[in-house]
């Protein structure tokens, strides 16, 4: 079953609109890049790795709609509408690492037509997208070694193919188990306030018939005290240097709790998730979320009007909660910083 999550398609961005996810599964085009950065900002396409691809699309589309100019405004032209892009949302470090590459395609250019150079945009970010899916399946070839057949899993948000172009991060690993025959069941934590979980990883779930439970964020210490749970399995926003992790707001609560109880706490994320510019999560943006999401639900009251409300929607997971992070290039242990720095120099992992 494949989940198209984004295609570029006669000069358009298609996107899954994952706001009407589960109720209906509907498409939304964009005919220019400030109608991809609104889908970004407005959660219709999320997740880190799809995040990087629609940016890329994005500046794609925006190239495409410029008029013919010297070579010089052009790049200038190109470069303030990847700026713009790169505002769209501020933790996902896919999201920046999507628009260095397509900046990098034009500072490389050499002269050639506005035209050919605009070819070169499409087919890069393009590119993006027919990679990240290769990169997931790889992943999913290295983390699945670790899940052992009937195991009971955790994740929360959505780190499916919903969240990057195909097959998915987290829940690429647990697909990749289930297609080596390994019976595996997954525990889906609805991940307040916006609910990936419930409306989006158990949409995957359901229609990859992988067997799960849906379960409220609150329940999840419960069922570890339970012993319910052999390991927990998420993506990532941003990894920094050292290994902290910046996830889905309530990854951090779920990795002490695995660590007090002994449960494994795995992180799958692609290196292009990894921000070697931060020594430590402590600088890794966080970004806030409007107050509606946590006092409304689908647009109904849920708390008295003039609450105030903090709703960072992401937090970061040290290192130290963290037992392994699978990439495509293989599995990294501790110390991060050494494995980290080893993998991102293209150096094999021991
Ligand atoms: O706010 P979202 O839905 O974009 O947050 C997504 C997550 O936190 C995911 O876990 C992360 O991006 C990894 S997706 C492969």
């Amino acid at each position: 079953m494949t989940i198209k999550t984004i295609i570029w398609k006669n000069n358009t961005v298609v996107l899954i609109d994952q706001k009407a996810l589960p109720v209906a599964e509907k498409y939304i085009v964009c005919k220019s890049y400030k109608e991809v950065i609104s889908a970004i900002k407005d959660l219709t396409v999320r997740g880190a790795p799809a995040i990087g691809v629609a940016a890329a699309m994005a500046s794609a589309l925006g190239a495409l709609k410029l008029p013919s100019l010297p070579p010089e405004k052009f790049r200038n032209k190109f470069f303030t509408i990847c700026y713009e892009i790169a505002k769209a949302r501020p933790t996902a470090r896919n999201l920046f690492w999507a628009l260095e590459r397509m900046k990098d395609v034009v500072s490389r250019a050499k002269p050639k037509s506005q035209n050919d150079l605009i070819k070169e945009l499409i087919n890069e970010a393009k590119l993006t997208c027919s990679e990240d899916i290769k990169i997931n399946r790889q992943m999913g070839k290295y983390g699945s070694g670790l899940l052992a057949d009937g195991d009971n899993l955790l994740t929360h948000c959505n780190a499916g193919a919903l969240a990057t172009a195909g097959y998915g991060t987290a829940l690429g690993v647990i697909r990749a188990a289930r297609e080596q025959g390994k019976k595996l069941h997954v525990y889906v934590d609805e991940t307040r306030p916006v609910l990936q979980g419930a409306r989006l990883t158990a949409w995957e779930l359901k229609k990859e018939k992988i067997p799960f439970t849906l379960i409220t964020d609150n329940m999840a210490g419960f069922l570890m005290q339970q012993d319910r749970l052999d390991k927990i399995i998420v993506g990532a926003d941003r990894i920094a240097a050292n290994g902290d992790t910046a996830n889905k707001i309530g990854t951090y609560s779920l990795a002490v709790l695995a660590c007090s109880h002994r449960i494994p706490f795995y992180v799958a994320a692609p290196l292009s998730t990894i921000d070697v510019s931060l020594k430590t999560g402590a600088t890794i943006p966080i970004e806030e979320r409007k107050g509606e999401e946590v006092t409304h639900f689908k647009g109904v009251r849920s708390a008295p009007e003039g609450t105030k409300v903090y709703n960072p929607a992401f937090d970061i997971t040290p290192a130290k909660y963290i037992t392994a992070i699978i990439t495509e290039k293989g599995i990294l242990k501790k110390p991060y910083r050494a494995s980290i720095a080893r993998i991102i120099k293209g150096e094999k992992l021991s």
